[in-house]
């Protein structure tokens, strides 16, 4: 048997219904819950999580695709950490590009990396170039805005996803994943150590489907996969997790 991976799905702003969310996470548990080394975590829309958080198992979890930086207090329309870990969610996507687009800067990243840490559980901080853009700046740059003032990344999930990548089936090749996944690595190593670079779980997240997915999780150094747009069908997303069984 493999290691374990982490394969995290977002359904951004779907499915409409409660009842369109609790079908099609129970159609993922059945599958999901007898594949032994994959944890798997489906980040609902916030409204979902209550009632997704009840029907979850220890292989399948449920976390938030943001999560604010405050605890309380007069900031509408938030959702704070402490709301989330009351609900039992130990993970939170943030810093996705659909968010940095809507106006989320590296500084509130920073907060939310911190706060989501501080508050005991792990964030999934999404990093990744824009197409044209130079990977290494940008990483260099997102990475040690995003992980100022953090002392300790034991619980830190990093997550590439060039932006170019994402939502069009245009999937980054696994020497290009890989390659970056080496820079994320040598960032991390440079602002903590060796030992926390290589500790560092890393996924790779853009247009992954059945057909893409071994050929990450194949690679030792790619810990898991975010996956969008193919976690929205039961069937595709349940393939991508039985790729685990194959490696
Ligand atoms: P995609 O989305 O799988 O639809 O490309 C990935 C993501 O945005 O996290």
């Amino acid at each position: 048997m493999g290691v374990k991976k982490l394969i995290v799905a977002n359904w951004k702003l779907n499915p409409n219904t409660q009842e369109g969310a609790k079908r099609l996470f129970e159609s993922v548990k059945k599958s999901v819950s007898k594949i032994k080394n994959a944890e798997v975590i489906i980040c609902p829309p916030f409204v979902y999580i209550p009632i997704l958080a009840r029907l979850s198992v220890r292989s399948l979890g449920v976390g938030g695709q943001n999560v604010f930086y405050k605890e309380k207090g007069a900031y509408t329309g938030e959702i704070s950490p402490l709301m989330l870990k009351d609900l039992n969610v130990k993970y939170a996507i943030v810093g996705h590009s659909e968010r940095r687009e809507l106006g989320e800067t590296d500084d509130m990243i920073n907060k939310k990396v911190k706060a989501t840490l501080d508050a005991g559980f792990k964030p999934i901080f999404c990093v990744g170039e824009k197409e044209g853009e130079d990977k290494n700046l940008i990483l260099t740059k997102q990475i040690e805005e995003g992980l100022k003032g953090v002392s300790k990344i034991s619980n830190l999930i990093i997550a590439y996803e060039p932006v170019w990548a994402i939502g069009n089936g245009k999937n980054c090749s696994v020497d290009e994943a890989l390659r970056s996944v080496v820079l994320i690595r040598s960032i991390v190593s440079k602002l903590y150590n060796q030992d926390a670079a290589k500790k560092v779980k890393i996924l790779y997240g853009g247009s992954v489907n059945s057909k893409n997915a071994s050929s990450y999780l194949r690679e030792e150094s790619i810990n898991g996969l975010l996956v969008g747009g193919a976690s929205l069908d039961s069937d595709e997303f349940i393939k991508i997790v039985e790729e685990i069984k194959l490696i």
